[in-house]
């Protein structure tokens, strides 16, 4: 709401902070060589794998994966959102976060109390007329809701007629412009205005009201429903100061309220289906505003629970709905979180469906939702005929898109061979074939970053990738390293992904060579690879001193760049030769290309 953190900022105050102080306000660390130690705060163990590397400022848990800067320590620790925990850590420095657009206390401030005041305000007026309103009263009831719900969820009803909230809280021009900025009235046309000055009238008339609550249990908004039929059947407030459409989930303040731990969220599509559910005894549904879900909805679902259910409507535009859900799901699909989705019986949505079938047999449902990973596997299998070369070559070509977009790791390798078991192919194959670059069948775990076994010496054991990100690895747990290597330009024009990243970080560091581990990895928070670069982060590499990092690295890059050509063309000949086959004179060109990149033989075959 205030403005955005200037990067310079976070810069400054990570090179302030010692994430040893702030995570050792909170768990007992002890020393232990050059690192620090102590149970992990995240899971249950008994001897510590929870690791605090000073130099790097980074924390890493080598039992559950965890890893992070002060600040994600922070947000995941305290559950704080991002702007709390750097306004955290600036309280420690003695600093006062600076907003972009503006020093010193911000005069938009002011402006937003006085909107959040006046939201509260209406919200007491709603209810109030709720309890005057037998219509309304009516309405709720014949929908099967009971009083204790109304007043858990706030639930009110804006009166018929055009001017009861303007007369309530617009006696004053200011407080018209307020009410304006609160999306609770609207400004007439110029046309429409009868004599002087302008002409405004409530936005909400007629109504049932459903405050819309940010994570403080601020009302920021609302929707309110036509009793009768009609259009909008739902009406929602304008985009303003203190309501942003796509990022609020209707239902999560209340849940919050009602449960200590929040194991699951269930994501449905309306306002009734969380209130009805609620009444049912299922609290933790949570509602976006009949919009489809947005990265922000799960970076807000994801930082409250590992485990996240989305329901759909068994009608065709469910479907629809939900493999777009999936896509934007992908980035997000990670070990450690489960991703469901639940399609429900054509006809009914969850507000019917509970009160048809009572809390049990939903939560059952619920409980047996389809993975991610088995509702993309199954869309392909429907997609493609297996049984011919082509249909694998479509497979390929279908699934390509969507799985590079599953963050490296684990999951991702999981992903792929559930595939692979389907299509009947080895899953080291179709890595290939999808030109994701992954180790071969057997090893995933050494995909795992994290996992002691990736502590070896830079080389490359099959697929582009390794090398890459091994790269990636040193170049943020040593970034002075940088300095040694040239200019990566080719990197960045080969049109890989990692290497992009790899020619960044570069760039960043030469740049600013004093950046530390920490401050490199929170320059990419808002971006999508900033989960992948905490991972290698935090990945334990051999030991080396300062002179043979530096010349490790600079070998690495060297190879990378002068295999960015070469690899490309591989890709293609592979894709090629499981698709329409190859001549005689690419499969020579295949075999060349692979003796010049692959001293190791390919386990993939
Ligand atoms: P639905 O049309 O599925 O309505 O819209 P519903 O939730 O089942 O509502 P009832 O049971 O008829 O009362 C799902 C959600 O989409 C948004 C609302 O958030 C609604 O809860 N929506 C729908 C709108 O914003 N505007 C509309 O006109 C319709
Ligand atoms: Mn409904």
């Amino acid at each position: 709401m205030a403005g955005r953190i200037p990067r310079a900022f976070i810069d400054d105050l990570l090179a302030r902070t010692d994430i040893i102080e702030v995570i050792g306000s909170r768990v007992p660390l002890k020393k232990a060589g050059r690192e620090w130690k102590a149970n992990c705060p995240f899971h249950n163990e008994k001897s510590p794998s929870f690791t605090v590397s000073q130099t790097k400022q980074f924390y890493h848990c080598f039992g559950c994966g965890v890893h992070g800067t002060a600040l994600t320590f922070l947000m995941e620790h305290d559950r704080l959102p991002f702007p709390d925990a750097v306004e955290d850590l600036a309280g420690r420095a003695g600093l006062e976060v600076p907003r972009e657009g503006g020093a010193g206390p911000d005069p938009r401030d002011r402006l937003l109390d006085d909107l959040f005041a006046l939201m509260a305000a209406a919200d007491q007026h709603f209810r109030d007329a709720l309890k005057d309103s037998d219509r309304g009263k009516d309405y709720l009831k014949g929908r099967g809701l009971v009083g204790e719900t109304a007043a858990r969820y706030h639930l009110g009803y804006a009166p018929a007629g055009w001017d009861a909230v303007l007369k309530k809280f617009g006696a004053t021009e200011a407080g018209q412009q307020a009410l304006l900025a609160a999306g609770l009235i609207i400004e007439r046309a110029p046309e429409q205005q009868r004599g002087a000055g302008p002409g405004f009238y409530d936005r909400f008339r007629d109504r049932i009201m459903f405050p819309i609550r940010d994570s403080r249990g601020r009302v920021v908004g609302f929707g309110g429903r036509i009793l009768d039929q009609g259009e909008p059947k739902y009406l929602n407030s304008p985009e303003t100061p203190l309501f942003h459409k796509g990022r609020e989930l209707y239902g999560l303040y209340e849940t919050r309220q009602e449960m200590r731990k929040i194991e699951r969220l269930l994501v449905v599509e309306g306002y009734m289906d969380v209130v009805r559910l609620a009444q049912a005894g299922i609290h933790y549904a949570v509602a976006t505003l009949g919009t489809a879900t947005t990265p922000e909805h799960l970076n807000r679902l994801f930082r409250v629970t590992g485990d996240v259910v989305f329901s759909f409507d068994g009608d065709k535009a469910g479907r629809q709905a939900a493999w777009r859900a999936l896509e934007t799901c992908l980035p997000f699909a990670k070990e450690g979180r489960q991703i469901k989705f639940l399609f429900l019986p054509e006809g009914h949505d969850p507000d019917t469906l509970v009160a048809a079938e009572g809390k049990e047999a939903f939560e059952a449902r619920v409980a047996g939702a389809m993975p991610l990973s088995e509702y993309l596997v199954s869309h392909f299998a429907a997609e493609t005929d297996l049984t011919s070369v082509d249909g694998r070559a479509r497979l390929a070509e279908l699934a390509r898109p969507l799985i590079s977009r599953v963050p490296e790791g684990i999951y991702r390798e999981l992903l792929i061979d559930r595939l692979a078991r389907e299509v009947r192919m080895p899953a080291g194959r179709l890595s290939a074939l999808l030109g994701l670059g992954t180790p071969g069948p057997g090893s995933s775990a050494s995909a795992m970053p994290g996992s002691q076994r990736q502590a070896q010496p830079l080389r490359r054991p099959t697929g582009r990738g390794s090398l890459a990100s091994q790269a990636i690895a040193r170049l943020l747990q040593h970034p002075a390293a940088a300095a040694t290597v040239g200019e990566p330009e080719a990197l960045r024009l080969s049109g890989d992904r990692g290497l992009a990243v790899l020619a960044e970080l570069i760039e960043t560091m030469h740049a600013e060579p004093t950046l530390n581990s920490a401050q490199l990895v929170e320059r990419w928070r808002d971006r999508p690879e900033h989960a992948r670069l905490a991972e290698l982060a935090a990945v334990p590499l051999p030991e080396l001193e300062d002179g043979a990092v530096a010349r490790e690295l600079a070998a690495a890059v060297a190879k990378l760049v002068a295999e960015a050509g070469p690899e490309r063309r591989i890709d293609e000949l592979i894709d090629k030769a499981a698709g329409e086959g190859l001549g005689d004179d690419e499969k020579r060109e295949l075999r060349e290309l692979q003796a010049r990149t692959r001293p190791l033989p390919d386990p993939a075959g």
